[in-house]
């Protein structure tokens, strides 16, 4: 089977969270299972494509309403990512330093996604499958559908998956020109509350859609940021299937990052290597349980909480351990996290900003990573953290709840709680140093997580199995003409 997943994020290419990691080891892990999956990303001004040796194998020329425009697809030389990688190149949109983030971030992602289907249409052979992941390439399965120019794509199955439903990329009605000429009777399948809703539209267009975890897709019903109703109606196409970790990036015993390796025979050993040189970089106490915090400081992550929980801990337990925070995101809570540095005895440290070493570092070297995320549609950095014997404090929320088990049940090990709030957060905090003053059980709870397997093997074989589904049915998507409407 041929699959082409169409994504804005893949990692080591360009990685601005967890979409990037997914769309990076996803593929490769269906091509060990003898299909053929390939994934087209923009081709951004990173690193990557400076460092890497590049073919050109198709140019065209498409527009974005009256603006033309030439777009070259290139691809990596040496299938070195364990897949075939190919960058669109659209010169002045896409040849950026970031992801994301501009304001004309509609028109990129637009030209981007007709780019796409403009060179599927071409293309010597078709896919089976067009995978696209969020809402980013969510207009792709209504381009191939309802533009007149593609109508010959239409009996190609499409598959969405969900990485996280907050960002949907609304524009307004008046940007409707920059699709390919459509079929206007099926505006409904482009529109969410009077706006074109790129998400939305996936979600009523795509075969089949998936959500990165299974409570997350029971969540969404509930509260998915206004698209509930939908999620609730398209429910008979929607799955959750959990992302898995790529172990081979991940691994103590042989991570590039790390100069410390360990397994789990030597995870004690191991993680105080990291953990002091840790301490010694960020001036904390090596003896004092070191909890860290790593990702986007946003309000999703619950991020804007762990000043005051991080305050409140100190001044209701007493300074008996470390913090150590590595994330970028809302100007006011970097501030405020900067600012509980000069509070600092020793105890405290922040880096404000991207650094996937250090990430790495303080996975093997923490003794536990907080999680106190209001919204978590998978996470992988609890996965990361057990894979390095790191004890995950997380919110039951999302794939977070399916993922970790409170240590104080059968076979559990992690800590959990019930809310984004300073209280859970700061009782949690009271229970890992409660916790770790028993270092026997310590290293029993880190050898239980180390072993257990949140590789992607099983992940692949669900949406193998979804994509043979797909092929199975003949004729025409079903997609529901009558969408809900809003
Ligand atoms: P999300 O995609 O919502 O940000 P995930 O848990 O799925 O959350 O994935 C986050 C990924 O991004 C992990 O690989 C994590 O280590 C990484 N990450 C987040 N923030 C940073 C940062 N400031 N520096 C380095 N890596 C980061
Ligand atoms: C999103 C989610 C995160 C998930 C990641 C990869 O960014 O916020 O929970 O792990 O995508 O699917």
């Amino acid at each position: 089977m041929e699959i082409i997943h169409v994504s804005a994020e893949c990692y080591p290419v360009a990685k601005a969270g967890g979409l990037g990691d997914v769309v990076g080891a996803l593929p490769k892990y269906q091509n060990e299972l003898g299909h053929i999956a390939k994934v087209v990303m923009p081709m951004y001004k990173t690193k990557f494509l400076i460092d890497n040796v590049w073919d050109v194998v198709h140019k065209g020329r498409t527009n974005i309403g009256d603006y033309w425009f030439d777009y070259t697809v290139i691809k990596e030389q040496t299938n070195k990512l364990g897949f075939d990688l190919y960058l669109v190149d659209i010169n002045g949109l896409l040849d950026r330093e970031k992801v994301y983030g501009y304001n004309d971030d509609t028109e990129r992602f637009t030209a981007f996604q007709v780019a796409v289907v403009d060179w599927i249409a071409v293309w010597a052979h078709r896919p089976d499958v067009i995978h696209v992941h969020d809402h980013h390439t969510g207009l792709i399965p209504f381009i191939i559908k309802h533009c007149y120019k593609y109508q010959h794509l239409h009996e190609i199955p499409t598959v969405l998956t969900i990485h996280n439903a907050q960002y949907q990329g609304t524009m307004g009605w008046d940007k409707s020109y920059l699709l390919p000429p459509w079929d206007s009777w099926k505006w409904g399948m482009l529109d969410w509350k009077n706006n074109i809703n790129p998400l939305a539209s996936g979600i009523k267009c795509a075969w089949k859609v998936t959500t990165v975890s299974m409570s997350y897709l029971d969540e969404l019903r509930q509260s998915a940021n206004g698209l509930e109703a939908l999620f609730e109606y398209e429910r008979g196409k929607c799955t959750g299937i959990l992302n898995g970790i790529d172990t081979t990036v991940w691994d103590p015993r042989n991570d590039s990052y790390l100069e410390d390796h360990f397994s789990i025979e030597s995870v004690a050993e191991g993680k105080a290597k990291s953990k002091r040189r840790l301490c010694e970089t960020f001036d904390l106490d090596f003896d004092k349980p070191l909890i860290v915090f790593i990702g986007r400081l946003v309000g999703e992550k619950g991020a804007d909480i762990l000043p005051s929980a991080i305050s409140d801990s100190y001044y209701y337990i007493g300074r008996k351990m470390n913090f150590l925070i590595l994330g970028s995101g809302f100007p006011e809570v970097e501030a405020q996290l900067s600012l509980l540095q000069k509070l600092a005895q020793k105890d405290y440290n922040v880096y404000i900003g991207y650094n996937e070493s250090l990430s790495h570092l303080m996975y093997a070297g923490a003794d536990y990573l907080l999680m106190p995320s209001r919204v978590e549609p998978c996470g992988l950095n609890q996965m990361y953290a057990m894979r390095y014997g790191t004890i995950p404090m997380v919110r039951r929320t999302g794939g977070l709840k399916d993922t970790v088990i409170d240590h104080g049940e059968k076979d559990g090990y992690g800590i959990v709680y019930n809310w984004a709030s300073v209280g859970d957060i700061t009782h949690s905090i009271w229970r890992a140093i409660d916790l770790f003053e028993d270092q026997e059980k310590i290293n029993e709870v880190r050898e239980r997580m180390m072993r257990l397997d949140f590789s992607w093997q099983h992940s692949v074989q669900q949406y193998l199995s979804l994509y043979e589904e797909l092929l199975q049915e003949e004729n025409e998507a079903p997609v529901k003409e009558d969408a809900v409407k809003e």
